[in-house]
């Protein structure tokens, strides 16, 4: 198993790229197979889900070429409409594939999703939106059956906004002839990009970054060359790992406006950040005032995604600070791992308190979900001494290799 050694106490200092979104790009790759001509992505970061979703692709018949950060897919064979239990535990964006399966085949048989543990994570939303659709399904034996030789388009109201459901529909409802309406959508950048994507191969969709989208059905797609949006996470990752330790440094390739919820609670610290069209700079001495409350929120709100991230900088905060999870009820597990290391954090139900300390003391932690796992090196990158986080795995399914981006930027960070 890999494991990252970091001795942590030193500043960053540097530049680093952000790549495209991995939350982007997992559904444009759902999406590819709406056509059957060739569709190129570009920026495409090397990390595990991808390769997870290029695998189940590959399963379905499609020829994918990897080049550097292209991914260059054919779809022409892609004939098969099932995706086996073995590949979609792998990854829960495997459910993204069912609206599009749909699309191409007219029936899809896609096993029910893995990913992170970080809740219940239901696909209720989805199956009730489909179903809206005409598309009858029927879920037996760990397996989601679906058909949809009577789909028709429809008035669709989402329970929640689900990112996930929001995507699955506007791809299901691309060939469907006349004007489907998808209310309360999620307003995620990612769902833009998505919108933008699809258009860019002939769809007919708008409304997407507001609560409704309306999609008009099409006949046919075509093959598109297309750069997804850049990683916001990643993107915010990076920033608060430098309000941590202290020093400078340069993001390129970000989109400001995705990330302004952070940058807005960056600016309660004494931390500057200066932005520059798609380059943000961020200037800190390390060790902040603790944020009074975050409170993670659907898009425009502060992301869920970054809630663990911002809990390892509150361990290490001058005051007291309270974070509220509204999105995913698990999402706190990582708090027993920065424990280990000396934080002190009480959690009640979906509300965590953070009493910064002055110092981390390094250990031994274990990631157990993606985003919890890199709040894991960044309490590393400023404990006393040495960290080790094993089960790194988990890490790689949304980052690249994070020594690569964080021995640039002077961090003591090893990959084992
Ligand atoms: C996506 C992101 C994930 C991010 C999340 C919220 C991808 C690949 N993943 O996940 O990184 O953390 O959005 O921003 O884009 N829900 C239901 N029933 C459903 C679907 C969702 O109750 O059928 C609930 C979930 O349990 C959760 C909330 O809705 O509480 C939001 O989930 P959703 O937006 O669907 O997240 P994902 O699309 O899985």
């Amino acid at each position: 198993m890999k494991e990252y050694i970091i001795n942590g106490g030193r500043a960053l200092d540097g530049t680093v790229e952000i790549r495209g979104a991995k939350n982007s790009i997992l559904p444009l790759l759902a999406g590819s197979i709406l056509t059957d001509e060739i569709t190129v992505l570009h920026n495409c970061p090397n990390i595990s889900d991808v390769d997870s979703m290029i695998k189940i692709l590959e399963g379905l018949g499609s020829k994918i070429i990897r080049n550097a950060r292209d991914i260059v897919i054919d779809n022409s064979m892609a004939n098969k409409s099932e995706i086996p239990a073995y590949l979609a535990k792998e990854l829960r964006s495997s459910i993204f594939l069912l609206g599009s399966l749909l699309s191409r085949n007219k029936k899809a048989k896609v096993a029910y999703p893995g990913g992170c543990d970080i809740g219940l994570r239901p696909i209720d939303i989805h199956i009730a939106g489909l179903r809206e659709l005409g598309i009858e399904i029927q879920e037996q034996g760990g397996y989601i059956f679906c058909n949809c030789q009577n789909a028709k388009c429809a008035d669709v109201v989402l329970d929640l906004p689900s990112v996930g459901a929001t995507e699955n529909l506007m791809m299901s409802s691309v060939f469907i002839k006349g004007r489907t309406v998808i209310r309360n959508c999620a307003k995620e950048p990612e769902i833009v990009d998505l919108q933008r994507f699809l258009n860019a191969m002939g769809a007919k969709i708008k409304g997407a970054g507001t609560s409704v989208i309306v999609v008009e059905g099409v006949e046919k797609l075509h093959g598109v060359e297309y750069t997804p949006i850049p990683d916001r996470i990643v993107a915010g990752t990076y920033l608060i790992a430098t309000a941590m330790c202290g020093g400078n440094v340069e993001l390129i390739n970000v989109n400001p406006e995705h990330i302004s919820s952070l940058i807005s609670k960056l600016s309660k610290t004494t931390c500057k950040v200066h932005i520059k069209n798609d380059r943000i700079l961020i200037k800190s001495k390390g060790r902040q005032k603790s944020l009074d409350c975050i409170e993670t929120m659907y898009y425009p709100g502060f992301p869920t995604d970054l809630q663990s991230q911002i809990m390892a900088m509150q361990t290490v905060s001058r005051g007291t600070s309270v974070i509220v999870e509204n999105i995913f009820e698990t999402r706190f597990k990582t708090a027993g791992e920065l424990k280990k290391l000396g934080a002190d954090i009480t959690i009640k139900g979906r509300v965590a308190v953070v009493k910064g300390v002055k110092e981390l003391i390094g250990g031994e932690v274990h990631a157990s979900d993606l985003r919890g796992g890199a709040s894991l090196v960044l309490a590393g990158l400023v404990a006393g001494g040495q960290t080790v986080v094993k089960d790194i795995y988990h890490i790689d399914r949304g980052y690249e290799d994070m020594s690569v981006d964080l021995l640039k930027l002077g961090a003591n960070i090893k990959r084992t």
